[in-house]
């Protein structure tokens, strides 16, 4: 059985008081079949971790260099993540395979420098509107797939999370049709290239949109394990009904 994830993605937002959010999670505490984390800006990484320290909150970075150290300026390594409290990291985000020009050959390097360091890697990916459009979805996540994920993958060390583009930010969901396609054909490809037990294991979640109204639908799907939410996890108000449909998704019906 793979555990729930509901995982928080702060993108560029927050500040230090902001931090209030978390300790009001903190105090609701998630259910139990529901595993919690917070991706909040590298530099509230450290305050965030002590002060879910004790509590079922995890917390995870948003990107990592993918070397150990050394000459890169301005940029954080898996390692210090870690040191910093985190325990995963989101990479390959498509606002940073947009912004930063980051291709599946660096987020797989990335994906390797997270697993190296002990961290769990949460690796995104997505089709554009015009790759839809062009009934291009299923090659471009073959890609993504096939390119952006490192060997060694276990379910310990690596999630994966479908995010269409187009759904981000924007208020439009995918179909449950749509979610349920992708995730069956994620799955599929990682059975075939890691075997059944390890594919099996690695727990996908979906991004765009998800909203404390559409949750439940979105949970209900094979194989969605979890999701990873942008603006409805910076308010615990928003997040928790959102992690509670995932508490009642892992239920025995
Ligand atoms: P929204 O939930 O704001 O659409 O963001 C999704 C996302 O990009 C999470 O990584």
């Amino acid at each position: 059985m793979r555990r729930k994830l509901a995982a928080g993605n702060w993108k560029m937002n927050g500040l230090r008081a902001d931090l209030e959010q978390l300790r009001s999670l903190c105090a609701a505490k998630g259910g139990e079949d529901t595993d919690i984390l917070i991706c909040p800006p590298a530099l509230l990484i450290a305050e965030a971790a002590a002060l879910c320290r004790g509590h079922s909150i995890h917390i995870g970075g948003q990107d990592c260099h993918m070397a150990r150290s050394g000459a890169h300026t301005g940029d954080v390594s898996a390692a210090m993540l870690k040191d910093a409290g985190a325990t995963a990291v989101i990479l390959g985000h498509s606002e940073r395979r947009a912004d930063r020009g980051e291709t599946n050959d660096i987020v797989q390097d990335k994906a390797r420098a997270a697993q190296n360091a002990g961290l769990m890697a949460i690796i995104c990916v997505g089709e554009s509107l015009e790759e839809r459009e062009n009934q291009a979805t299923l090659d471009v996540i073959r890609q993504q797939i096939a390119a952006s994920v490192p060997e060694g993958v276990t379910g310990d060390n690596t999630v994966i999370a479908y995010e269409p583009c187009w759904a981000i930010g924007t208020g439009l969901t995918a179909s449950p049709e749509q979610i349920g396609e992708v995730h069956d054909f994620i799955r599929a490809l990682l059975e075939d290239r890691f075997g059944s037990d390890k594919g099996q294991s690695v727990r996908l979640l979906y991004g765009g949109s998800v909203k404390p109204d559409n949750a439940s639908q979105i949970f209900a799907v094979p194989n969605v394990d979890g999701a990873l939410v942008g603006g409805a996890s910076l308010k615990a108000s928003d997040f928790l009904p959102i992690i509670k449909a995932l508490d009642d998704a892992a239920k025995p019906s």
